[in-house]
């Protein structure tokens, strides 16, 4: 009997410490990494222990170490805001939970900002669905002081991004200006485990997915270009755009939030929806536009703006914007 070659599985700590060796772009991104990688680890056991709480909350007991275990958005803003706070190369916060921008510091190695969304599709949270969180990373360039105009830069100018999906495992997925990385987390080692790496979208796109129950409020270009989806490709949607997204990136797909007649915006924020996504599917080579232009151009008036975002394949995408205006 012969044994099949086998390799050590790579760890994120092992990534992170050889990953940009001498290239001063990402200095101190491994600490970034490493801290959202550490908040993520402390919000899936929150995650997965959300509801039950809730009903160990309402017979009046308390669970064994006498803590309340309860996830909120708030919540998991606070921690990844601890932990961003802690690794020592972060100068501000961004988060959908926070109406202004939390500053940390500008001390010189301080050179990074994010923008985030903690948690998002927290609605499903109860009711074992996947949710996420989402962040996009920003240089700050050279040693000026903050202030408020350093996160007003669009989001072409990201140096990286990153997602965690909360579902039947936990991933994350870390992306810079040359790849897309896929780890996950082991839980019975409690590391996360590089797969699958060099993440690319498949050619072929195989799904869309949108709020369908939207169609009425829709103009009739968007209508029309929904209609074609639907006529080709076969529907998913979650629910919680981070686990939509992840599930067309992996299988090829496209997944849409048009404005309406009421919300010309939609409903997803610019900064920490949007822009992280739009980087990461650049990188794996599909495109995410706002339905008149691409997303990363789209210069940020305030931190919690909304846009439109069509994102996925990038000839899909393409055609459906193309719809979308009023084209063929
Ligand atoms: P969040 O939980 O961060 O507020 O985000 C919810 C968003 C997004 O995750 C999802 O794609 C979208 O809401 C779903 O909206 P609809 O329920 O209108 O389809
Ligand atoms: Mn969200
Ligand atoms: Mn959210």
């Amino acid at each position: 009997m012969t044994l099949a070659a086998t390799t050590r599985p790579r760890s994120l700590s092992s990534y992170l410490t050889s990953a940009w060796i001498g290239d001063d772009r990402y200095d101190g991104l491994d600490a970034v990494f490493s801290e959202i990688a550490e908040g993520a680890k402390y919000i899936q056991v929150k995650v997965r222990s959300a509801t039950l709480a809730d009903v160990i909350g309402t017979t009046g007991e308390i669970n064994v170490q006498g803590e309340i275990v309860q996830l909120s958005d708030m919540a998991a803003s606070d921690k990844f805001v601890e932990a961003l706070s802690d690794c020592g190369r972060v100068a501000a916060v961004g988060s959908e939970e926070i109406e202004d921008t939390v500053f940390i510091g500008d001390g010189a190695k301080q050179n990074f900002f994010e923008q985030m969304d903690p948690l998002d599709g927290s609605s499903n949270i109860d009711l074992a669905v996947s949710i996420g969180s989402i962040f996009g990373i920003w240089r700050r360039e050279g040693d000026e002081p903050f202030t408020d105009e350093w996160l007003f830069r669009p989001g072409a100018e990201q140096v990286a991004a990153a997602y965690v999906v909360y579902g039947s495992s936990t991933v994350l997925i870390l992306s810079t200006e040359d790849s897309v990385q896929g780890f996950m987390l082991d839980p019975n080692s409690g590391e996360f485990i590089l797969t699958p790496p060099d993440l690319k979208l498949p050619t072929k796109c195989s799904c869309y997915s949108a709020n369908e129950g939207n169609f009425k409020k829709l103009d009739g270009p968007t209508q029309q270009a929904l209609t074609d989806l639907r006529n080709e490709y076969s529907l998913r949607y979650v629910g919680s755009l981070v686990a939509d997204f992840h599930r067309n990136l992996l299988k090829g797909g496209i997944f849409l939030y048009p404005g309406d007649l009421k919300a010309p915006n939609g409903k997803l924020r610019l900064m920490y929806e949007a822009n992280p996504l739009g980087f990461i599917v650049e990188q794996a080579g599909g495109a995410a536009s706002s339905g008149t232009r691409r997303i990363l151009d789209i210069q940020p008036e305030e931190l919690h703006q909304r846009t439109p975002l069509i994102i996925g394949n990038k000839d899909v995408v393409e055609k459906t914007v193309s719809t979308m205006s009023g084209g063929e």
